[in-house]
């Protein structure tokens, strides 16, 4: 599903901020990437939603090869994918509804399908009450669940969420990473970054961590390595 093979990245300025990346995740697995922060989980996600290319070895996800992709191809590419901010990336002068309508608008979807749709996923995400509400009017939780509802509303396979709990108290979090282990159980895979150590020892999940660039431990590994 995503397979990173002998990944380097490397940023104009030079400094080599991902190392020799290894990694191979699943259809349907639930991963926290975790680091301190410049470690370089966000440049990792960006590597998987292609907004940055790889500077050396591959990276394939779905089973096409994105390092190389061409521009006219990505729009299609990053369908597959959602994703989810820290800080919600929420349009302020837009509802709920409207913020979530506006991703199936950009693809061109049907009228008629967006409406059942756009309700179908703000019922799933428990803010459907407020889809008339504008985002200055929902607390940080609200606006993460709109954040996911608009991630999902056009049925990616992957979800890439960069410290989507950043901005959240430890209660909204769980109540985030519990929505978004729903979504996992429908089948769509989740990678998911991370520094918050209560979130990890309250999920049982496979853990990638990642420290100056490196992949220093894989817990999937390394079950693995203990087993063989
Ligand atoms: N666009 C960029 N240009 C140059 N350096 C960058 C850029 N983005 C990130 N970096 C550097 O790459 C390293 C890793 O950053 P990042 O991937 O954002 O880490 P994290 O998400 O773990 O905090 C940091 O040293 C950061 O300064
Ligand atoms: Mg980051």
């Amino acid at each position: 599903m995503i397979k990173f093979t002998c990944v380097d990245k490397m940023y104009p300025d030079g400094n080599k901020t991902l190392k020799n990346i290894n990694l191979k995740i699943d259809k349907g697995e639930f991963v926290f990437l975790v680091g301190r922060s410049g470690a370089g989980k966000s440049t990792l996600l960006k590597l998987i939603t292609r907004e940055e290319r790889a500077s050396k070895g591959s990276v394939s996800v779905l089973g096409n090869d994105i390092t190389n992709i061409k521009v006219n191809k990505l729009h299609t590419y990053r369908r597959n994918i959602g994703i989810v901010f820290q800080d919600f990336k929420l349009l302020k002068d837009k509802t709920v509804y409207e913020n979530v309508e506006l991703a199936m608008r950009v693809i061109g979807e049907n009228p008629k399908d967006i409406k059942t749709r756009v309700m179908e996923v703000l019922q799933k995400v428990g803010i459907y009450h407020k889809c008339n509400k504008y985002p200055d009017e929902l607390s940080g939780g609200e606006c993460q669940r709109v954040g996911i509802a608009r991630a999902i509303v056009n049925k990616p396979s992957v979800i890439i969420a960069d410290e989507c709990t950043g901005n959240l108290d430890i209660e909204n979090s769980r109540k985030i990473v519990d929505l978004l282990e729903s979504i996992n159980e429908e089948g769509v895979t989740i990678v998911m970054a991370t520094h918050d150590m209560e979130i990890l020892k309250q999920y049982n999940k496979r853990i990638v961590a990642i420290d100056a660039g490196k992949i220093i431990k894989d817990t999937k590994r390394d079950q693995y390595e203990v087993i063989v």
